[in-house]
C-alpha cells in the first residue's frame, strides 16, 4: 500500500492526526515530511505493524506507549507501562525547581534527590539543565528504575540510583528533595485511558491521596541539610493539605504554592528561613 491509502486507513480508525504520527513514527520521519511521499509504497511489515499499532491505539492503549517515547523538556524519554506518561504540567514543575536551585545556590554543586522518579524525568531534565547537581533517582519499582538508567545511558547523563520505599531507612542527607509522587484518592474518578494503561503504583495514594507526601514529610528531617528545598507537584485540590502536612512535620520554614499554565495550584515549594 502506498502512505496516502495507509493515512486513509487509519483515518477511518482513529483520528488522523494520530494515525499520521503512528505512521511517520514507523517510517522514522516527522508527520510533515510524511505528506510529501504520499505516492510511495510502504513495505508489508511495515504496513502490518501500523495497523497493529491503529488497532492498539483504537482499543484505548495511549500513543505514547505505542510510540514508545516522549519529549519531555526538549529530551527524548524511552517509557513503557512500568511509569507514568510523563506530563507537560510536570515540565512546569522542573522549570521553577531549577529557577529556585539557582536562587538558593547559585552556581553551587549541591545533592537532589527525585522521589518516585519513574522514567527519570524530573531528575534527569534538572541534571541536564544544571550539570552540577549531583542527581540521585530513586523509586519503589525496579522495572521504573530500569526505564529511568536507559534514559540516563540516553542521554549521557550520570546519576545515581537507589531502590527504596521513599526515605525509609535512608541515611544519606540532600540539600534538594523533589518529587511528583502519587497523589490521587482510592477512590477517586479518573480517565479510563490512564487507569486502565497507566501503573497503579505511580498514580493512587490512599484515601485520601496524601500517603506518598506524608511519608516523605514524616522522614524529610533526616534527610535534608540545614539549607534545604523540597518541590513537590500536587493535586490541583491539595494545597491546604500540604500546608498542613508541612505544619506537622517541619519548622521555621518557608511554602509557596506555584500555579500551572492553567491558573491551578500544582506545585508547593518549601525551603528554610
Ligand atoms: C506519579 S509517578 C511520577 C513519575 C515521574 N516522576 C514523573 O513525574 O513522570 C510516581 C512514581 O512514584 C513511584 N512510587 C510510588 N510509591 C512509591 C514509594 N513508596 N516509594 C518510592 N517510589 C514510589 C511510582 O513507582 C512512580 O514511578
Amino acid at each position: 500500500m502506498k502512505v496516502d491509502d495507509l493515512i486513509v486507513y487509519g483515518k477511518s480508525k482513529v483520528h488522523s492526526d494520530l494515525a499520521k504520527m503512528l505512521l511517520a513514527d514507523l517510517m522514522d520521519i516527522n508527520s510533515l515530511e510524511l505528506l510529501t511521499i504520499l505516492d510511495r509504497e510502504v513495505s508489508s511489515d511495515i504496513e502490518k505493524e501500523y495497523k497493529f499499532r491503529v488497532d492498539e491505539l483504537r482499543k484505548g492503549r495511549p500513543i505514547q506507549y505505542i510510540i514508545g517515547n516522549v519529549n519531555f523538556c526538549g529530551n527524548i524519554l524511552e517509557i513503557n507501562e512500568n511509569v507514568l506518561i510523563p506530563r507537560f504540567e510536570t515540565e512546569q514543575l522542573v522549570v521553577n525547581t531549577v529557577e529556585k536551585i539557582k536562587e538558593l545556590w547559585p552556581n553551587q554543586s549541591i545533592d537532589l534527590i527525585d522521589l518516585g522518579t519513574g522514567s527519570g524525568a524530573i531528575g534527569l531534565s534538572i541534571k541536564k539543565k544544571l550539570p552540577n547537581v549531583n542527581v540521585t533517582l530513586l523509586d519503589i519499582s525496579e522495572k521504573a528504575l530500569e526505564v529511568a538508567k536507559k534514559n540516563a545511558t540516553n542521554l549521557n547523563i550520570n546519576v545515581k540510583y537507589i531502590l527504596n520505599d521513599m526515605l525509609e531507612n535512608l541515611a544519606n542527607k540532600y540539600d534538594v528533595i523533589v518529587s511528583n509522587p502519587p497523589y490521587i484518592k482510592t477512590n477517586e474518578e479518573i480517565e479510563d485511558i490512564v487507569k486502565n494503561n497507566e501503573p497503579h503504583l505511580a498514580l493512587y495514594a490512599g484515601d485520601d491521596g496524601l500517603d506518598c507526601y506524608r511519608k516523605i514529610l514524616s522522614h524529610v528531617k533526616e534527610n535534608i541539610n540545614n539549607k534545604y528545598l523540597i518541590a513537590f507537584e500536587i493535586g490541583d485540590t491539595q494545597k491546604e493539605d500540604l500546608y498542613k502536612l508541612a505544619e506537622e512535620f517541619l519548622t521555621n520554614y518557608n511554602i509557596e504554592c506555584v500555579k500551572d499554565f492553567s491558573s491551578r495550584d500544582r506545585m508547593i515549594f518549601i525551603w528554610n528561613k
